[in-house]
């Protein structure tokens, strides 16, 4: 666990928000000092009844004092009820003056996958934290230093029975000490368990479709269940443990009271003190341990409360609050990455290094590269979500991290690779959560994204809930309402990963279109594929492998390059299929090695033809093109993008092919305005 000095800049934020609190705190301590004044009307109205009442059987005596004491106890009934309320309203305080902060330190850490992982226990921490301020622990706290007070008035009775009530503190501490030693760790372990078994429910609930699926239901049940028992068994013990000493010191203060009876008694009849002492003395012995009394009954809160106090500094610490930045111009989108190397969050090895591009407003740059290449990595860093662990990322010169980050991601349009949408109307997950959205504006942006009558058909249009994370919308519709998401506002960038993995021929010419109408209006778009429609109205590409870029120029150019290393690769992967038949299957050949020149046939726009990939790895992956019947008029280059069925169309490592060829057709028709070409996606779809 965690020492006291861990986290002191967390703390000290921590504290801050308490003081925010300061003045409550004060009128409760002061409305303290009159509830413990008044806590004498009890004892000392005892004390009035036995000694002055019963001895000189005045009834007058007894209704002038009953009179006086109904007043005070309504005072002090009201005074009771008043700092109750005071402290309520100090813990929601404490609560909302942190509320934003740690959710949004949350939100940010979670940007590290394995923070994800873990369980977010923020929110309860927070909550526990809040349940101690304002329960009856601060009045134990606020009625402790009179403690001493009621000890010296028994004192001040007898000093036997003055004792005896000390001795009865002590005996109290000592078991709220004990208890606290022996559950600790069980309680700790109960809650870790508990928080474990939650988190890994919210995963199952949340892949219910592949635990379905995929006959997990025993397994993923029997591992929460495993987790369940721990914590109950753990729970069991701790309650087992705090139980016995919480009865224990319950049945000891009656004892105590009796005992403190008894020794008043025997001083009676010695005639050391009057019988309305005997009965003073044990109630304010009652009220003098009764802030320890509650400091026992909290204990747990406490416990849960002080861990809470240390994750949270902890969480403040790690996740300072983001510097106020000065507010800069909307940017043009040039964007210039200067040698960047980025190690994923928990990671030694770097996923990319020493990155170098320029992209400028106008440009699209296609990011190509087989799996785990960094393409991902690489929109991950230039979005903000991943810092660079060197090199910079600059838009218009500022560097990503002069930008304040909700502001820069305005000016970007960000699709993921994982396309997520929150549960809503598809107009509010376009229009990014924007609680007062322009309706126009995110029109605008469906229509840029050729999204705009795919929607108007779906039962409730742009109002359409899109069911939790978006499953009640197919994959294909997710991504481009995901991409009319990324399209709204305009962002002077674009970052697109992997935005035509779902798509169909429609959609991938809405892709095309959209990605040649922002270049248009002079935006910066980044693409990241792995599909050749989506580099189509690229004019630049890079190539990543391993984390390298292994080319990067004008995107004819790379591909020629490529396609020149393409045959000799097939020769050593010893399977050719016939020509036409090019399209992106993937396969062993991706190593990016450096291989002799070889042209391929010339094709209309002066690219060169790709070479066949080899034999795919799953039987049908890759149709010849001349198998499949396509209309007569089709270019070459449409006809060996088409001849590849969906699933085959990736970019073999360090070898992306023909069909982009195709896809450069396709970009010019979508830069027309044409439909569709039949040819890449209709081929492709059979
Ligand atoms: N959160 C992470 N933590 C650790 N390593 C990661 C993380 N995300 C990605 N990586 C690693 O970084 C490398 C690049 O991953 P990245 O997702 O960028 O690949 P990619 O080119 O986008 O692949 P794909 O085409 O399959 O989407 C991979 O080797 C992967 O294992
Ligand atoms: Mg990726």
């Amino acid at each position: 666990m965690s020492t006291k000095s861990d986290y002191p800049k967390g703390r000290e934020e921590l504290r801050k928000a308490l003081a925010t609190c300061r003045k409550h705190f004060r009128s409760v301590g002061l409305f303290s000092v009159f509830v413990n004044l008044l806590m004498l009307t009890g004892p000392l109205f005892m004390l009035q009844v036995y000694d002055r009442v019963l001895a000189s059987r005045s009834m007058p005596t007894l209704v002038a004092l009953l009179v006086l004491i109904t007043g005070l106890f309504i005072v002090m009934g009201l005074l009771e009820y008043i700092r109750a309320r005071v402290l309520a309203r100090a813990g929601a305080r404490f609560q909302a003056a942190l509320d934003f902060r740690v959710f949004d330190a949350v939100l940010r850490r979670s940007v590290a996958p394995e923070e994800r992982a873990r369980p977010n226990t923020a929110a309860s921490d927070l909550d526990s934290l809040r349940q101690l301020l304002s329960g009856p622990a601060p009045f134990a706290i606020f009625d402790m230093p009179w403690t001493p007070f009621f000890l010296a008035i028994i004192f001040i009775f007898h000093w036997t029975l003055g004792l005896l009530a000390i001795f009865g503190g002590i005996v109290l501490v000592t078991m709220a000490f004990l208890n606290d030693a022996r559950s600790r760790k069980h309680q700790t372990e109960a809650q870790i368990a508990a928080a474990q078994a939650a988190n890994l429910g919210e995963a199952l609930r949340h892949e219910a479709e592949s635990v379905h699926g995929l006959g997990m239901r025993n397994v993923g049940l029997a591992r929460w269940q495993k987790l369940r028992n721990d914590a109950l068994e753990a729970q069991i013990t701790a309650q087992d443990r705090s139980g016995a000493f919480s009865s224990a010191s319950k049945t000891t203060r009656f004892y105590l009271q009796s005992a403190m009876l008894a020794a008043g008694a025997a001083l009676v009849v010695q005639g050391l003190v009057t019988p309305g002492v005997m009965i003073a003395s044990s109630i304010l012995m009652g009220r003098a341990l009764a802030p320890m009394e509650q400091g026992i009954a909290q204990w747990g809160l406490a416990q849960r409360a002080l861990r809470g106090w240390k994750q949270l500094s902890e969480l403040l610490e790690k996740t300072p609050v983001e510097p106020q930045k000065t507010a800069l111009p909307r940017p043009k989108g040039f964007v210039e990455v200067q040698n960047v190397t980025v190690v994923a969050p928990g990671e030694q090895v770097p996923t990319l290094r020493q990155v170098s591009f320029k992209v400028s407003p106008g440009e699209a740059l296609g990011v190509i590269g087989p799996s785990g290449s960094g393409k991902t990595t690489l929109a991950k860093v230039l979005v903000g979500i991943w810092t660079p662990a060197a090199g910079k990322i600059r838009i218009d010169g500022a560097a990503l991290d002069q930008w304040p980050s909700d502001v820069l991601g305005r000016h970007i349009g960000y699709l993921p690779q994982d396309v997520g949408l929150f549960s809503g109307s598809i107009a509010s997950n376009v229009a990014r959560l924007d609680p007062e959205p322009e309706d126009a504006k995110i029109v605008e942006a469906a229509q840029r994204a050729g999204a705009h009558e795919l929607l108007l058909a779906l039962p409730q249009g742009y109002d359409t809930d899109v069911g939790s994370a978006g499953s009640r919308i197919s994959g294909g519709q997710r991504q481009r309402v995901a991409l009319a998401r990324a399209l709204y506002g305009d962002p002077a960038v674009l970052i697109l990963d992997e935005p035509n993995a779902n798509l169909d021929a429609t959609g991938e010419q809405a892709l095309v279109n959209a990605i040649v109408g922002a270049k248009e209006r002079g935006k910066t778009v980044i693409v990241m594929a792995h599909r050749p429609s989506a580099i189509a109205a690229c004019d630049t590409l890079l190539m990543l492998d391993r984390g390298n870029v292994v080319d990067f120029g004008p995107r004819d150019e790379v591909l020629k390059k490529r396609t020149r290393n393409y045959p000799q690769l097939v020769a050593a992967s010893g399977a050719v299929n016939t020509p036409g038949a090019a399209g992106m299957a993937g396969g062993a050949q991706g190593d990016g090695q450096a291989a002799p020149p070889q042209a391929g046939a010339p094709q209309p726009g002066g690219q060169q033809a790709a070479p066949q990939p080899p034999a795919p790895q799953q039987p049908g992956a890759a149709k010849p093109a001349a198998q499949a019947p396509r209309p007569a008029a089709q270019p070459a280059a449409q006809q060996a993008a088409g001849g590849q069925p969906a699933a085959a169309q990736g970019f073999p490592p360090g070898v992306p092919r023909g069909a982009l060829t195709g896809a450069g057709s396709a970009v010019r028709n979508g830069a027309k305005g044409a439909p569709t070409p039949k040819g890449g996606n209709d081929q492709k779809v059979r």
